[in-house]
Parts: structure tokens; sequence; C-alpha cells
């Protein structure tokens, strides 16, 4: 169905010119015609060039006319200067979770449940497309768009109205000739097409960043930014499903709702379908399963709601979800092959991954050629070995994993996988740490040198203005670089070299290197890198040995009788210093005539931003394992405990949260979802 879009006839090239108010008004007219049929119905009707040429008018008359300039015009989606912080909002009405169903027998004994409950014999349903990115609420006043948030914890979502506005499919104005009504809150979900993602992903790559892993992490990291200018670069999309809260009274059903949003402007799934009954639904989970692959972006099941608003109401909801509707889930993807050959890769934190390089397989329209084990227990859980059959699944993640192993009667096996002792990319000793076997060659691994050297030049440790991501990666991949010490000889005309520098820049930033050769020793061993010390140990260490040479010569023993240390850390410290190419490296940047003092004051324990503080994690966490996130917590001086008490400072929940979540509810203990925890690191890391 095609609608008759705004009145935006152009202007005949006889018709007397208008006066600017009026051109203006209608070439914004156009525009956003133009955007609504490019980024929402994907119909577009003019080429590039010409839908260039009119906004580049827009933005002629606007700066020519400054006081005729609108916040809705559709030149202003980007502009604002980046924010602090992203500031907290309640929602208009809670934004709920959907309880997820995979099996099919599960899905009718839905059915049958709203039938019990609605005493009804038929019940019709919507099926729609489950988007996989993260949920929005947009709020309209009197058509135009002025707030909007990301959900939070359901009831209070950070506001991130700058960077929704960036959103070529977000209409900054609604269309009037649908009569949408004065006030609204639609939810919807913001995500990436999976070509884009893979275009942005080159382009981290390239800028010498680490890339998402998958469309969904790298949707919230955009929308989640501080500066909306980064927002407005990259690809991200909106689709609209549900209205949160509207004047006047809301259509009768589902579908009523999804026309209303798409009569408004609003982009709604397009994929969406109305069943007279379950059978239909089922039909739609089908389809949408076997067509998924050929789809732009990905999606991880169906979501399945009760059409008729009266029946929703009746059926109300539960603390956190609707009765009225489920998400039916796809079964993850995963193809059956051969494990070649299982590898060990090291990664920039020094950890080594078990990878299973396998005959190329096609799982979800991408070929595969090597999944991950994860870590050694993984490994021995699965007991996967070369040359053993598996199954491998992709959820939309870049790297795959092997789901099984799949044993094949009568094969003969190799022998079973063991984790190497020694690093394969350096040769340095392996150390374990919970699941994890890691390179103790730390700074003077190949492998990890560029996060060594990043981290090295970092604020806390040796603070080298100027020496960030980029030029440590140029400094590496030019062959100037092969360890710490490297950077305290490198002359002013190998940085000129440098992409992106002149005389000014690389006087610069050498004269930033040759500063940090004077540091206080809790900095010193914090720019070491050594595992599991992070600001707080550093300066622990620091205070407890008063010199490098202390430091270096005690033993187990001597670290654990300090009241901070525990075995993990000492044990760290000790295989460190044990480790003759870390001793080397320390050596060599003492000789490049490094002064070490005694601790700056700067630093002292008690001004760490979480001092005193402790932090209790509960449930999985997405993006971070348990050790890097009490890292984060001990580098702000704060503490980690298992147990949740009054005295507790954050409780952070991540996904299935255990018993400590209502207890931290009970005692008032302030609550924080993984996102929020990131955000508070990097907020204290700055103060
Ligand atoms: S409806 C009360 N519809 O899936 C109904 N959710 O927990 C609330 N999602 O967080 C959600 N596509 O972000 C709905 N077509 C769709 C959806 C959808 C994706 C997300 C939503 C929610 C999660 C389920």
């Amino acid at each position: 169905m095609q609608h008759d879009l705004f009145d935006t006839n152009p202007s005949h090239p006889s018709d007397p010119p208008l006066p600017p108010d009026e051109r203006m008004s209608l070439l914004r007219d156009q525009i956003r015609r133009h955007d609504y049929l490019y980024y929402v119905q994907d119909r577009p009707e003019i080429s590039d060039g010409e839908y260039d040429r009119l906004f580049r008018e827009l933005v002629d008359l606007e700066q020519a006319h400054p006081e005729l300039l609108t916040p809705d015009s559709p030149t202003q989606r980007v502009g604002a200067p980046p924010l602090d912080e992203l500031g907290k909002v309640p929602h208009e009405r809670p934004m709920l979770s959907l309880d997820s169903l995979v099996d099919q027998e599960d899905v009718l004994a839905f059915d049958q449940r709203m039938k019990r409950e609605l005493q009804a014999d038929d019940i019709d349903y919507t099926a729609e497309p489950k988007f996989d990115g993260l949920s929005v609420e947009l709020v309209y006043d009197r058509g135009t768009f002025i707030r909007g948030a990301t959900r939070g914890d359901g009831s209070m979502g950070e506001e991130v109205t700058l960077n929704l506005r960036t959103i070529r499919s977000l209409p900054l104005q609604l269309r009037t000739d649908g009569h949408p009504p004065s006030h609204l809150a639609v939810r919807g979900e913001v995500y990436m097409r999976l070509d884009d993602f893979h275009g942005l992903n080159r382009l981290v790559v390239e800028r010498g960043g680490e890339p998402f892993a998958n469309p969904r992490n790298a949707a919230a990291g955009s929308l989640r930014q501080l500066d909306s200018r980064i927002t407005a670069e990259r690809p991200l999309v909106v689709t609209c499903y549900e209205i949160l809260a509207m004047d006047g009274t809301p259509p009768p059903s589902h579908v009523d709702e999804l026309d209303a949003l798409a009569s408004w402007g609003l982009p709604v799934p397009v994929l969406r379908r109305h069943c007279a009954s379950i059978d239909g639904v089922m039909a739609f989970h089908r389809e949408t399963d076997q067509s998924r692959d050929q789809l732009p972006y990905e999606i991880d099941g169906i979501v399945v709601k009760v059409n008729r608003r009266e029946r929703q109401e009746q059926l109300g909801m539960k603390s956190r979800s609707p009765r009225w509707a489920i998400a039916y889930k796809f079964a993850p993807r995963k193809e059956i092959t051969k494990v070649h050959q299982i590898i060990v890769s090291v990664g920039r934190t020094g950890t080594l991954t078990p990878l299973a390089l396998l005959n190329p397989v096609e799982v979800g329209g991408v070929t595969i050629s090597r999944a991950t084990l994860h870590n050694a227990d993984e490994v021995a859980r699965k007991d996967v070995r070369d040359g053993d059959t598996v199954k491998v699944e992709r959820a939309g993640d870049v790297i795959p994993a092997i789901a099984e192993r799949v044993p094949v009667p009568g094969e003969t096996r190799a022998a079973p996988f063991s984790m190497p002792d020694h690093c394969p990319v350096c040769g340095a000793a392996v150390a374990r740490e919970g699941a994890y076997i890691y390179c103790t060659g730390q700074a003077a691994c190949p492998a990890q040198l560029k996060g060594a050297i990043e981290h090295f030049a970092s604020k806390p440790a040796f603070n080298i203005e100027g020496l960030g991501k980029k030029t440590v990666a140029q400094l590496i991949d030019q062959g100037l670089v092969r360890d710490l010490s490297d950077l305290y000889h490198l002359r002013h005309e190998q940085i000129m070299e440098l992409e992106g520098f002149a005389e000014r820049s690389a006087a610069l930033l050498l004269e930033a290197i040759n500063q940090s050769k004077t540091v206080s020793l809790d900095r010193f061993l914090l720019g070491l890198g050594i595992r599991q010390v992070g600001r707080h140990i550093a300066t622990v260490l620091a205070r407890e040995f008063g010199s490098l040479d202390a430091v270096m010569s005690a033993d187990q023993e001597r670290f654990l009788a300090i009241k901070e240390i525990g075995p993990e850390i000492s044990s760290s410290l000790v295989s460190f210093f044990q480790e003759s190419s870390n001793r080397q490296v320390i050596d060599r940047l003492i000789r490049s005539g490094l002064t070490i003092t005694q601790t700056d004051t700067h630093h002292k324990d008690a001004s760490l931003p979480l001092s005193g503080k402790s932090v209790v994690f509960t449930g999985g966490l997405a993006g971070l394992s348990r050790n890097e996130a009490r890292a984060l917590v001990e580098q702000l001086g704060g503490t980690v405990s298992s147990g949740v008490s009054k005295q507790t400072a954050y409780v952070v929940a991540g996904t299935d949260p255990g018993s400590k979540l209502e207890q931290a509810k009970r005692l008032g203990v302030h609550i924080l979802d993984e996102q929020e925890f990131l955000t508070l690191i990097k907020d204290k890391e700055r103060d």
C-alpha cells in the first residue's frame, strides 16, 4: 500500500521565487519525504545527487537566515557538543522484557494458556521478527521528537536523544496527515544492518581498534556515545513496535497499532503477520527461520503477541514481562564439520585461546573455517581433538564456537589436546588464572606488545600524552618499537615518517616521552602491565617495598604477607619477575635513563575514586570476564566482595543474576547493569 506522502509538489521552474521562509519550509518537507522514502520505505524516488542538492540549498538558506532555523530541520541531526555523561530518565511506562521460548511444545502450551485464561476458542496473534539490537523509548510531543532513552533497568534509561537524532530512519517530525496524538511515547529497536556492521568493523580495524563482536554490540556501543558526532558516523537504523503511552485512545489491536505507527511516519517491522491462530504463528516462525540468512540484519527469533488490546489488558503482566507476548527464539545455527587441527592463538592481553581450524563449512550463509574453543577447560569438557567431527554454532558473533563433538562410530581419535606450557608466539612460560591460561612474556611478547605499550603510555601509568592506539600501532608495524624500552630510543626523523606526523607533532611526542622518564614507583609498576596489578595494588606495592629491587626480589610468601594481596596476585607477581624476558625489559628501561622516584602523592590510595568501596558481581557479564571486571574495580582502588551487605557500594547484575540481586534490592544498595558499570568505571577513570 502506498501513501500519498507529504504534500510537497516541487515548485515549477517558471514559478516566481518563494520568500526564503516558504522555500525553506518546502525544502524541509521535501527532504523529510525523501528521508522517509529512502530510510523507512526503502524505495527512493530521487538520486543521491538530487538529494544532496536539496540538502545543500537548505543548509545555505539556513546559514543566510539563521533566525529561520528550526530545531526539527533535517539539517539539525548532528551538531551538539559532546556530553560529560548520559543522563538518567524515567520511562513513561515500564519497558518490559519477554519470556523466551525455543521449543514448539512450549509455544503450544502458551497458546493453551491464553485460551484458558481468556476463555476463548480462537485467539488471533501477531508475529514479527525479534530484532537483535537494543531497545529504546522515543518520545514525541506535538509531533516533534523531543527525547529518547535506552531501556536501562526497564523503568529508568539513559538519555540518548542527541544520538538518536542522528539516525536517519527516525523521523524528527511525525507526519501530520496521519493525525498523530499530541503526546506519544513509542518503543523500538536500534540495530545495525549486517553489511554496515562489517563495513564499520573494517574501518575500526584499519584505525587500529578492536572490532565489535557482533552487530548488537556495535549498535549498543554506537548509541551510547557521549559525542553524537561519533554516533552520526555509525550506520544505525530503528524499527518501532509498541506504543508505550499516548494521548487519546490507543488502537484496539497490535495490527492497528503498527498501522498507526506507520501512518505517523515511524518505521515498523516490514515482515509482520497477522495470524488467525497459533498454526499461523508456527508457519511464520518456520518461514522466517528459513529466510533469516537472506535478511540484511540479524534476528534471533520472532515475537508473538496476542493481537487484541482488550485481551492483552485482561491478561496483564508478571513482574517483568507481559503475559500476552513471548519471544519464540530460533535454535542456534549449527552445522557439522571436521576439525583439521587445534591451534593456540595469543591475544593482546596474553590470553591463550585454543582455536579449531575446520574444514570450511557454511553456517547461516557464512563460510566458517575456524571456531573458538574458549579455554582449556572448555576443550577438556567438550573433549575435542584434532580430526574430530564437531557441530559449529554461530549466534551472530564474528567468531563462531564449537557447540559439541559428534562421536563417529569406529573412529580412531588423536591424543587429547593439551594447552602448551610455553607461549607459541614468544616462548615465555605460561601461567593459569581460573580457566584461562596466559603468556607471562607480557610486554616482551610480540602478540601482546600493542596492548602492553598502550597500557604503559596510559594516563595512570607513564602518562605519555599523544601516544594513543593509532600511534602505537604505527610504531610497532613500522618495526620502530619491539619492546617498551625502544620508546626511549625513538628519533625525531623516525616519528616524522609516520603518517599524520609533522615537525611539531613529532617534537611534542618526543617531549612527552622524555618527560615520562622520571616516574614514581607505583606508576612504573603499573606500567609494566603485570596481570592482576592495577592502580591500587601498584600503590600498595610501592608503599610496602619502596624500591624496584625490593619488589623484584620478593617471594610468594613476602607478597602474601601484605593484607591486600591474595594468592592470585602474588603468583602473578612472582611469575612475572621470574620470566627472564621481563627482567631484561626492565633492565633495558632503566638503562634508557629512567629515574624511579618514591610514590607520588598524587596517587595516594585514599584519593583513588573507588577506594574504600566494595563492589559485588552477580550473574554473567557479556563483554568481560569476572577477572577483568575485578581488575577494573581494583585499578580504581575498590575491592570486589562476594557477599552483599549494607556496606556494599554497588551490585553489578549481569544476565541471570542470583539471590544477591534480591538482597541488594532489599538493602537498597545501588544496582548497576553491565553497561552502567562500564560507564561508571570510565567516568571514575576520568575523575
Ligand atoms: S515487544 C511488552 N517486539 O526483545 C513487549 N520486542 O525481551 C515488549 N525486541 O527487550 C517487547 N524485537 O528489545 C518486542 N518486535 C519486537 C522486538 C522486541 C526485538 C526486543 C526488545 C526486548 C527483547 C525481549
